[in-house]
Order: structure tokens, then C-alpha cells, then sequence
């Protein structure tokens, strides 16, 4: 069996490239879901978006029956959820939170993230090849975990 692993993804991520393209870049989410399967045409990759809070932890909850490993970008949610951090507890699933920005850069209320003390790991300030590397990390958790 192939592994899989789940990406998904929060709110407004589905408004990328026509989204303060000075911050995000200007890829869209298809763009970026494209690229992430042209670089693991091996790998099962379930890639998903929602702008509703429990719809990610729906998500998260399918991850842990399903996936080897999740890549999670949960956008402004990371800053809020503690519903999204009980989430990745209680599935148990190996996580790597990512970004396309430096939210340690920005504005201090993005400075919490409640998502990291439930990860594996964070890759943030790389613009689309944050998904790139959170792949590649995720990746190894699933080796190391399977
Ligand atoms: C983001 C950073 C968050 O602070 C912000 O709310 C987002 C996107 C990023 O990918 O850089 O929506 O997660």
C-alpha cells in the first residue's frame, strides 16, 4: 500500500494568488496542491480546504483513521483553535503544521499558535515550498511511524 498523507488546509486558503500576493505569493491552491503531487506521484495525497473550523477537525478526525501522516496549514485557526489542537491530540497521527508565512514575523497576535503544541514540528516562511517541506517531513514521520 502506498502511503497517504493528508494536507489540509484553513480558512481563506482557498482565496490564494488573489490574496495579498505580496505575503502568499502568487500561487493558487490548486497551484500548489498540482506541485505537491508532481513531487510525489507515489505517494497517496489527500488535499483538502475548508473555511469552517469544524470541518477541519472533521478532517483532522479522517486524517487519524486514514492517513500515515498530515501536513496542516491551518491558517487563522492556528492562532484561535483550541479545537483544532485537541483534534491532533486526540487522533495521535503524526503532524507537521506549516506556512507559507513567518507569522513570527508578523503581527504579535500570530505569534500563538495553539496547532504547534499538538505537531510534530512547524516549517513556516518559505512561501509554497512550505508545503514542499512539510511533505518531506511528513513523509519521514510516516517511515518512522509505519
Ligand atoms: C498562514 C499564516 C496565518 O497567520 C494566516 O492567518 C493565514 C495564513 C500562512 O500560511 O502564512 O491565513 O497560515
Amino acid at each position: 500500500m502506498p502511503i497517504c498523507l493528508h494536507i489540509i488546509n484553513g480558512p481563506n486558503l482557498n482565496l490564494l494568488g488573489a490574496r495579498e500576493p505580496d505575503i502568499y505569493g502568487a500561487q493558487t491552491l490548486d497551484d500548489i496542491e498540482a506541485m505537491c503531487r508532481k513531487a510525489h506521484p507515489g505517494v497517496e495525497l489527500v488535499f483538502r480546504q475548508s473555511n469552517i473550523e469544524g470541518e477541519l477537525v472533521d478532517m483532522v478526525q479522517a486524517a487519524g483513521e486514514s492517513a500515515d501522516a498530515v501536513v496542516i496549514n491551518p491558517a487563522a485557526y492556528t492562532h484561535t483553535s483550541i479545537a483544532l489542537h485537541d483534534a491532533l491530540r486526540a487522533v495521535g497521527v503524526p503532524a507537521v503544521e506549516i506556512h507559507l508565512s513567518q507569522p513570527a514575523a508578523r503581527e504579535s497576535f500570530r505569534r500563538r499558535s495553539y496547532v504547534s503544541e499538538a505537531v510534530t514540528g512547524t516549517i513556516s516562511g518559505f512561501g509554497a515550498d512550505s508545503y514542499l517541506l512539510g511533505l518531506q517531513a511528513a513523509l519521514k514521520l510516516a517511515k518512522a511511524h509505519g
